[in-house]
């Protein structure tokens, strides 16, 4: 079988972070985003994964081809000259997409994290018999996604409204899809939205059907949703009992600690917490609800909750970041400050206090 995974796009919402790295990239529960979804598709047997790209394509591909060998899967970019949308894409890699054994493929959004329920969702594609399969899930706040309304025992889908004005429901698409070749004679190469032009067709001839998605799901694309991801990530880790889990006094709730990170005296770290390679936390420190990045220092007594510390960076001693402040790479935010909100850009000294949430160029 094979997948497309949707990377366009700048990332600007996930900025600072995303000045570094394209955003695939970012390190999501110590691991970047992308291969949460690699691994993920190699587990139920996907043997070669096509990146939809229109930026930095060398990057990732230098970054990835590491990934080819150690996890056997390959891994190729098709790279659009304009953005093509959600659809125009998967014109593009056609070629890709399509081989003699006439199977469906995988289409994910590349910023969106879950159990990846890939099995279950193939037996779902093979027991309704239609064009298309989509993964729908409870939100509280619909309109900022593409809502689906089914028909209850079968799923097959009514209606698909992208980003809806007035309430049609709380289900919405959350970017996993299983189509057949065949969808590919809907689409031509030119800008596409898949959500505004192709499931709504498919829906309208009754030939798309979706399937609620198990288990938690967050699309991680903004710095808010990404901590609330982390947080629901790490407690299905807890459910499914993973080792991953750090456990000891200095831990509360749910935990990441890289093996080569160093915890001093008297800290006390968790719930919800990433922290990454390479990573010393010096004695007394507080962290909550936070992703410390590779290679990141903090200081004696600082207190970081809510917050993403980039790459490199430094807490100096008895500073406290909170309120969703996100340092970029290689930032030295100086003893005593305190950061409320702040975001920060790459490189930058931070010598007085953030006071309320403001960007710090
Ligand atoms: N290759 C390529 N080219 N990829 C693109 C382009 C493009 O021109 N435009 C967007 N993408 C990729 C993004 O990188 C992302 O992985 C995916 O397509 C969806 O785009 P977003 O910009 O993240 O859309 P959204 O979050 O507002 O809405 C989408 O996701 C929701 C779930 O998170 C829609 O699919 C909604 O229906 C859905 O509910
Ligand atoms: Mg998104």
């Amino acid at each position: 079988m094979k997948a497309l995974i949707l990377v366009g796009g700048f990332g600007t919402r996930l900025r600072p972070l995303t000045l570094s790295v394209p955003k695939p990239l970012v390190e999501f529960a110590n691991k970047p985003m992308i291969l949460h979804q690699i691994e993920a598709l190699k587990a139920v047997g996907v043997t070669e994964v096509v990146l939809a790209i229109n930026y930095q394509p060398e990057v990732m591909l230098n970054f990835l081809k590491e990934f080819e060998t150690k996890l056997g899967i390959k891994i190729t970019c098709s790279q659009e000259t304009e953005p093509l949308g959600t659809a125009g894409p998967l014109a593009l890699a056609r070629d890709k997409l399509v081989d003699d054994s006439g199977e469906p493929f995988f289409v994910l959004n590349s910023d969106v994290i879950s159990d990846y329920p890939f099995k279950e969702m193939i037996e779902f594609h093979k027991s309704h018999g239609g064009e298309a399969s989509l993964m729908v899930t409870k939100v509280d706040e619909p309109s900022k996604y593409g809502v689906v309304v089914t028909e209850e025992s079968t799923g097959q889908v009514e209606r698909f409204v992208e980003k809806p004005k007035l309430f049609v429901g709380n289900k919405i698409n959350a970017g996993i899809y299983l189509l057949d070749p065949s969808i590919l004679d809907r689409i031509q190469l030119r800008p596409t939205s898949i959500e505004k032009e192709i499931f709504p067709k498919i829906a309208a001839e009754k030939k798309l059907y979706a399937m609620v998605l198990p288990g938690f799901w967050m699309d991680i694309g903004q710095p808010r949703d990404y901590i609330t991801g982390l947080r629901l990530y790490l407690d299905s880790l807890k459910k499914k009992s993973s080792p991953k889990l750090a456990s000891g006094s200095h831990i509360v709730g749910n935990v990441l600690v890289d093996e080569t990170a160093t915890i001093g005296e008297g800290c006390l770290i968790g719930p919800d917490v990433a922290i990454g390679p390479g990573c010393v936390i010096e004695s007394g420190v507080r962290l909550s609800r936070c992703t410390v990045m590779r290679g990141v220092r903090v200081k004696k007594h600082a207190c970081i909750s809510s917050s993403i510390i980039g790459w490199h960076s430094t807490v100096g001693q008895w500073a406290r970041v909170e309120n969703m402040t996100i340092l970029g790479e290689d930032v030295h935010v100086c003893d005593e400050i305190y950061s409320n909100g702040g975001v920060v850009l790459p490189h930058k000294e931070i010598k007085s206090s953030i006071l309320k949430p403001e960007i710090v160029m």
